[in-house]
């Protein structure tokens, strides 16, 4: 019974590594914080919903009212979380960050399916230089990148406590992919002028990852 269960758990594991993939859901009811993590590799969002699909999901304790609408959905919820967290080891969002409220009467709830994808993941402080390299005959793919804080730890050494707590400094940026995609190596400067100023007096940072496909 031992040896069976091992050898099994042995089998299994050798299917996870083997495809590299593994698919996750995170399923947040209300307006609370919405976390997805890898802990290898990078987020990579699948689809997402912000409202009500049906009425079992995060049904519990609520007026029957408030669960019938299950035709709610904002339209452009995975666009949102897929530049806010693709690229990323952790993600947190809330419903402020989503364009709209699609359904005030109604409990809404977030729910993200997404893998962790095989990606060099790179971050640098800000007026540092982010240095993207693939092998000679491959090019570059940038799965997200974003110019800003979301903890108090990277890129702190040395620098003033009130240049970092505001922790929701986010701005997703497609420059990455523009200047990048498609190129053998790339330096990008992680730099208010070419990103923008999204958040004065926060220090930030450049998060970022890629991959290299062959050509
Ligand atoms: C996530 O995947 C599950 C299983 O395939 C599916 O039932 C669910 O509707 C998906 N959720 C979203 C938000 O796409």
């Amino acid at each position: 019974m031992l040896r069976f269960s091992a050898t099994f758990l042995f089998a299994a594991t050798c299917l996870l590594v083997s495809t590299g993939v593994s698919a996750l859901r995170v399923t947040t009811c209300g307006p609370h914080i919405h976390r997805l993590s890898c802990e290898t590799g990078v987020i990579n969002v699948q689809s997402a919903i912000y409202g009500r699909t049906n009425a079992d999901t995060c049904s519990g304790g609520k007026a029957e009212g408030e669960v019938a609408n299950t035709e709610c959905s904002l339209q452009d919820a995975p666009d949102t979380l897929k530049s806010r967290c693709n690229g990323k080891k952790v993600c947190e969002v809330d419903t402020t960050v989503f364009s709209a409220d699609p359904c005030s009467d109604t409990f809404k709830y977030v729910e993200t399916n997404y893998t962790c994808v095989p990606a060099t993941h790179l971050i640098a402080c800000e007026h540092s230089l982010a240095h993207l390299e693939c092998d000679d005959n491959q090019v570059i793919l940038v799965h997200g990148a974003d110019f800003g804080r979301h903890d108090k730890t990277t890129c702190s050494y040395g620098r003033p406590d009130a240049r970092l707590q505001n922790v929701r400094c986010s701005n997703p940026t497609s420059k990455v992919a523009d200047t990048c995609n498609g190129k053998n190596k790339c330096t990008m400067r992680a730099s208010q002028s070419v990103f923008g100023d999204s958040c004065e007096g926060t220090c930030k940072y450049l998060e970022l990852a890629y991959t290299c496909q062959n050509k």
